[in-house]
């Protein structure tokens, strides 16, 4: 066999009407972008651009168990676009569950330190109710996303189906209370997704490595870690990602779990 000597630049050479079919219909229902995950980071990514610093808004009234300068550092670390494809890792498993995806558009889901608006584009891209998804951080500026202190909730009891907590825990210095908040505002039988970064250094390794960009936070070696702080709570495991520090020195924990 020969080899193609003019092969097609990318593969929709060999469909064309079919891409003016997608196409037609994306500009019809222009929502359907949310579901591509180039099409919502580059949104994201244009709407940071946009962002005037007086459209964002900030809670600074935080217990002293939040990181030093977390509300700066975050507002950076969003101007340089950083993290925004990180949480489809952690909220795209939530598919695999039947009783998400069956009700999607029912539940009530909290994200916790969206910073930006990736997280929430994301939601919507997988199908939960714009009505029902709140996020909750120390900066927003979308009117999803509520000002408070994770430690401090500022819901009811028995509010969310789902909660989300993407690389947040970090920021606490006194992540068993946001665990027992996350158990407080959860609905019996939701569903918690956490995903952290692995640090296998302590605190005295990580002064020494970090200097000048040293946060004076909390880390974990593994997700055994982060399930301690709801002993007696969880009813089933559903998806546990750990680092092997053998194979590679850093990495991501994810765990995701259903409560009592
Ligand atoms: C590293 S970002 C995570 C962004 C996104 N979830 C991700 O996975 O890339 C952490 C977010 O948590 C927020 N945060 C830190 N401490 C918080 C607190 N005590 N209460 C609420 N949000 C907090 C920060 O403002 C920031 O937006």
């Amino acid at each position: 066999m020969t080899e193609n000597p003019n092969p097609p630049k990318n593969e929709w050479e060999f469909f064309p009407d079919e891409l003016e079919s997608v196409l037609d219909e994306i500009r019809a229902r222009p929502e359907l972008l949310m579901e591509i995950p180039w099409a919502r980071i580059f949104l994201a990514t244009a709407r940071l651009e946009e962002l005037k610093n007086e459209d964002i808004r900030t809670f600074r009234g935080h217990r002293e168990t939040v990181a030093k300068d977390v509300v700066d550092y975050n507002i950076e670390s969003m101007r340089q676009n950083l993290g925004l494809d990180r949480v489809d890792r952690l909220i795209g498993p939530l598919l695999s569950i039947d009783t998400i995806r069956q009700n999607i558009s029912d539940l009530d889901i909290l994200t916790v330190g969206p910073r930006t608006e990736a997280e929430l584009f994301t939601l919507l891209g997988l199908g939960f109710a714009a009505d029902r998804i709140r996020g909750l951080d120390l900066i927003s500026y979308n009117p999803l996303v509520d000002l408070g202190d994770m430690h401090d909730m500022p819901y009811d009891a028995d509010r969310f189906d789902v909660i989300v907590v993407g690389w947040t825990l970090t920021y606490s210095k006194d992540v068993r209370r946001v665990c027992d908040e996350i158990v407080r505002v959860a609905r019996p039988g939701a569903t918690i997704a956490i995903g952290i970064n692995m640090n296998q250094y302590t605190l005295e390794e990580r002064k020494k490595r970090e200097g000048d960009s040293f946060l004076d936070a909390t880390y974990y070696k593994t997700t055994k870690e982060i399930l301690d702080h709801f002993e007696g709570k969880i009813a089933a495991m559903i998806f546990h990602h750990d680092v092997d520090p053998a194979v590679q020195p850093t990495g991501e924990l994810i765990v995701i779990f259903r409560l009592v």
